[in-house]
Parts: C-alpha cells; sequence; structure tokens
C-alpha cells in the first residue's frame, strides 16, 4: 500500500444501527465507518439481513435494494442461497446477506432464556457468504476489519476457501475484540459443515478450544493485527481474571494487542438538535435538561420534583453490567432520597428481579424491560447521574453519552470506564464522573450517596455537568488510530 494511499475496507459485523442492534457493538459499527468514509477511506460495510432491519425501513430512515446476486453458499453437504441486498446511508455503503431460514428471527442471537439452537450455523453462514460476496465484487478490498466472533472463521475461510478447494488470500485482517466473554463456542461435530479440508478438529490448532471450536480464538490467531475498544481491557485481557481462558492466546500474539477507545456519534447524540428529546440544551444553557427531566420522570408514571436526584441505568441485563451488585445495594438504595429509572433487556431472572421491584418501590423506582432507543435518549438527556457499575466493561458507551448530554455517571473502575470516565473526588479540575472504589455493594452506594449530596451543591453540580460536556467523546478523536491500524497492515 502506497504510503498516503488511502485503504479501501470492508467492515464486517454483526450488527449495525440504525439496522439492528443489541449493544454497543452496533453503535461503533455505524460510526466508525461514516467516520472513516468521511475522511477519504472508501469504506463499505456488511452484515446480516435480520428481520428487523427489513421492518426498519421507514421509520430507521433507510431503504434497501436488492441487487441482482444470489451466492450459492456451501453448508456441508447442502447448498444454501444467500441473497445480496444493499444500502447506503449517511455516506457507506452496506451489504446485506439475506436467507430467511437463518435471519428472519424475532430477535438477533438469543431468546431471554436461551440462544438460538443453531447461532453457528446461521453465523458460519454468514461469514462464508462475506468471503463469497468478496470474491464475487473482484476482490475489491485491501483490508478486512472483523468484529468479534460471529465474523472469527473469516481469515481462515479467506485461505481455505469457502469450499475447501483453496483460496489465495492477499487481503489484510484486522480483528477487533468488543467483549471476550462471547467467544462462539460449538460442539467439534459442527465442523462438518465449514467445508474445511480435513475438516477434524485436529487439523486446526487456531480454532480448538478444550474439544470444542471457538470461533474468537480462530480469529486472534487467523487475524494480521488484533486490537479492542479501551487500552485498560487491552492490558485486563491478558491476565486470568479477565481473558476467559484466552489471555494465554493472547499473550502469546506476535503483535501485542492495543487498545483504541470508541468514540460517538456525535450528530447522532447531540442535546442541542436531538429530535427525541422534548427540550434540546447546550453546555452554556441547560435549562432544557430540567424540562428533559421532569417529561422523563412523567413518562415512566413517577412523581417529578425538582430537588429529588434522579439515577437512570440503560443497558443489557446481564452479569457484565454489575446487576448483581445492584440488586445487592437495592434495598439500601431505596432508602435514599432519590428515584430511579431503568430500561433494559437481557437474561430473565433479571427480568423477574426488575418486576419486583416495581411492585416493591411504586413511588421511587420504574424499571421498562425492552429496547427502545429513542427512550435510552430521553433517559440520557433526563438523568442527573448514570449507573454503570460493570463487572468489567470493555469500552462502554453509556458513560460517553451521559458525558455528552451533561448526565454524571458513576462507574466501576474497569475496562473502558478507566480511560474515559475522570473521579470527580479525585481531579475537581477535570472530573466527570465517580469511580467506585471497587465491584461491591457498599461501593456503589457510598458513590450514590456522594451523588446526592453533589445534587444539592447546585455550583459544583453546573462545573461538574461542565466538564462532562465539554470532554471531546468524538471519533475524530480515535478514528484516526483505526486508520494507522490500516495502514500499517
Ligand atoms: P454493551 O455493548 O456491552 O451492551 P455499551 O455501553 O458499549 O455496552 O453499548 C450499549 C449500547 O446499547 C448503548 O448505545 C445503549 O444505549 C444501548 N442499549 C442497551 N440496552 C438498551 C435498551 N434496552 N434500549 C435502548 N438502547 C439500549
Ligand atoms: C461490547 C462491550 C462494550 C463496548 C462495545 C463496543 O459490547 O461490552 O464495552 O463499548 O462492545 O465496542
Amino acid at each position: 500500500m502506497i504510503e498516503d494511499q488511502l485503504p479501501s475496507v470492508l467492515f464486517v459485523s454483526s450488527e449495525s444501527r440504525p439496522f439492528a442492534s443489541t449493544g454497543g457493538l452496533a453503535d461503533v459499527a455505524e460510526a466508525l465507518p461514516n467516520e472513516l468514509n468521511r475522511r477519504g477511506v472508501r469504506m463499505e460495510r456488511v452484515m446480516p439481513l435480520y428481520r428487523s432491519v427489513v421492518e426498519g425501513q421507514g421509520t430507521g430512515g433507510y431503504r434497501l435494494q436488492k441487487t441482482l446476486h444470489t451466492l450459492k453458499i456451501p453448508m456441508g453437504h447442502e447448498v444454501i442461497d444467500a441473497d445480496i441486498y444493499s444500502c447506503e446511508h449517511r455516506g457507506t455503503l452496506t451489504y446485506f446477506v439475506g436467507c430467511e431460514e437463518f435471519f428472519d428471527r424475532t430477535e438477533l442471537y438469543a431468546l431471554p432464556h436461551r440462544e438460538y439452537r443453531d447461532n453457528f450455523k446461521r453465523f458460519l453462514f454468514f461469514q462464508k457468504a462475506v468471503v463469497a460476496l468478496i470474491d464475487f465484487l473482484g476482490r475489491p478490498y485491501e483490508v478486512i476489519h472483523l468484529n468479534d466472533w460471529q465474523t472469527g472463521l473469516i481469515p481462515l475461510l479467506l485461505e481455505k476457501g469457502i469450499n475447501g478447494i483453496g483460496r489465495a488470500r492477499r487481503e489484510k485482517v484486522l480483528f477487533t475484540i468488543h467483549n471476550l466473554a462471547y467467544q462462539g463456542l460449538y460442539p467439534a461435530t459442527n465442523l462438518y459443515d465449514t467445508n474445511l479440508p480435513g475438516n477434524q478438529l485436529q487439523n486446526y490448532p487456531e480454532l480448538e478450544f478444550y474439544g470444542k471450536i471457538n470461533l474468537m480464538k480462530a480469529g486472534l490467531q487467523k487475524a494480521d493485527r488484533v486490537n479492542t475498544v479501551s487500552p485498560t481491557y487491552a492490558r485486563e485481557i491478558e491476565t486470568p481474571a479477565f481473558g476467559y481462558g484466552l489471555d494465554g492466546v493472547l499473550r502469546a500474539l506476535p503483535v501485542p494487542v492495543v487498545g483504541v477507545v470508541n468514540g460517538v456519534d456525535t450528530d447522532v447524540w447531540n442535546p442541542e438538535t436531538d429530535p427525541a428529546l422534548p427540550a434540546n440544551y447546550s453546555v452554556s444553557s441547560l435549562k432544557g435538561k430540567e424540562t428533559c427531566k421532569s417529561a422523563l420522570v412523567g413518562e415512566f408514571g413517577l412523581k417529578y420534583d425538582r430537588e429529588v436526584p434522579l439515577f437512570v441505568l440503560v443497558g443489557r441485563l446481564v452479569e457484565q453490567k454489575g446487576v448483581d451488585i445492584l440488586a445487592q445495594a437495592m434495598e439500601r438504595m431505596m432508602n435514599f432520597p432519590l428515584q430511579f429509572l431503568l430500561l433494559g433487556s437481557g437474561q430473565e431472572v433479571y427480568h423477574h428481579l426488575v418486576n419486583e421491584w416495581n411492585q416493591r418501590w411504586p413511588e421511587r423506582f420504574r424499571g421498562k424491560i425492552g429496547y427502545n432507543v429513542d427512550l435510552s435518549h430521553r433517559m440520557e438527556a433526563g438523568a442527573d447521574f448514570f449507573l454503570m457499575p460493570s463487572a468489567f466493561e470493555p469500552c462502554g458507551l453509556n458513560q460517553l453519552y451521559s458525558h455528552r448530554y451533561g448526565t454524571i455517571p458513576i462507574v466501576n473502575r474497569t475496562g473502558g470506564l478507566v480511560d474515559t470516565v475522570t473521579d470527580l473526588r479525585k481531579d475537581p479540575g477535570h472530573g466527570n464522573g465517580f469511580h467506585m472504589g471497587s465491584y461491591s455493594p457498599e461501593a456503589l452506594l457510598e458513590c450514590i450517596r456522594e451523588a446526592i449530596s453533589l445534587f444539592h451543591d447546585k455550583k459544583s453540580l453546573r462545573k461538574y455537568r461542565q466538564h462532562a460536556m465539554k470532554h471531546d467523546v468524538s471519533w475524530s478523536k480515535t478514528a484516526g488510530e483505526y486508520l494507522n491500524l490500516y495502514q500499517n497492515l
């Protein structure tokens, strides 16, 4: 690649806003390619055509086009059609891999009580279709940017071909870890569908993990370069406590894993223009924030009181997000003079828990089970404090959205939360949040108590809100680091 020539890149992801989303990967998959296209990189995206992608046309502000290509994808002894769709949205062209059997479902990966049983087959099909598409298009990409386990087999497929007869791989591969806790672990018997030559697991040590197929491991070992979404998480995952069994693999990589902090799509997350809010506001005029708060409290059916601080939590209801310690803190938290609103979905046990809390503290707690992007914007805007007591957090985006919206985040000291939130007690000159002293209900309660005092000290509150809102959380800061990674490949 010539030094000053920008690379052509295919960004491969199992989800992207505004088409389909379960978490932060979708935010990154939307914003990063858009930002790099603005800088002149030729970057395209590919993802599965889920039911929600089709149904979101109109409300999502995009229109799909069926291209004339139907690709024939070998899957073991079967051949399954992949219908390719495309859509140009906000400056980036996205390809969609359509197949009703695999993707026309209510959810992306899982129902609340179980994962879809054929996820290996679904995402193997997706990955093979990506390689088939690259070849169909005449191999136009210099770099393939892969994300998480759903794309981990692609480097091997780029080498061996999708029917096992070989393929010369000319593309360079960057693999980004968004979350090492999800690895795509499947029984070895699934290998048959890959059509990899000599399809015995012992022939593929890069795939093998305690007798199973591990798609994340394959991605890490076969990519040309690996990165993750914050410097602190990059260090953490090289230790057994955060490595989920892959810390040894990571430590042994020829080039160490580098951390690049995620940014925010500042056009979408902008309190001055956000159409989801009942009132807009800015760092110099915060009046609208109070309107957002009173409307939000009303939207959840609670009584608004300007003198009561409002805490919110939006997120996937899974262990990672610290729901366990929140549950242990809940009784004591509900004795404090505050209101607390929650929006989330995830594991069924936590849905029950939230419903129990709704019954138990109807005056001060309201939780909604569901996924609602507009409401998440109103919660970021209306809140005084945002809770993120995550057990681990590769980067985290909600603390950055909180900063944009002048909401003070309370975070555990882990992963990207360390790299993006400055404790206002330790550094009053720059502070924009609270760090919990440890991962415990007591540490969370201690921060909540201090947050309540801060809330009543209006002058300091205004100062820290301003620090938060002035924190540059845009992609313009870190997108260039991805460009460097591509160019160094
Ligand atoms: P993770 O990717 O681990 O879920 P992040 O903080 O990186 O965590 O990103 C989560 C993203 O998903 C944010 O944009 C957040 O607002 C969004 N999100 C999570 N749960 C919901 C929900 N129930 N409704 C709307 N948005 C949600
Ligand atoms: C993952 C992580 C989250 C990160 C997101 C986007 O889902 O859990 O911390 O912000 O990916 O990189």
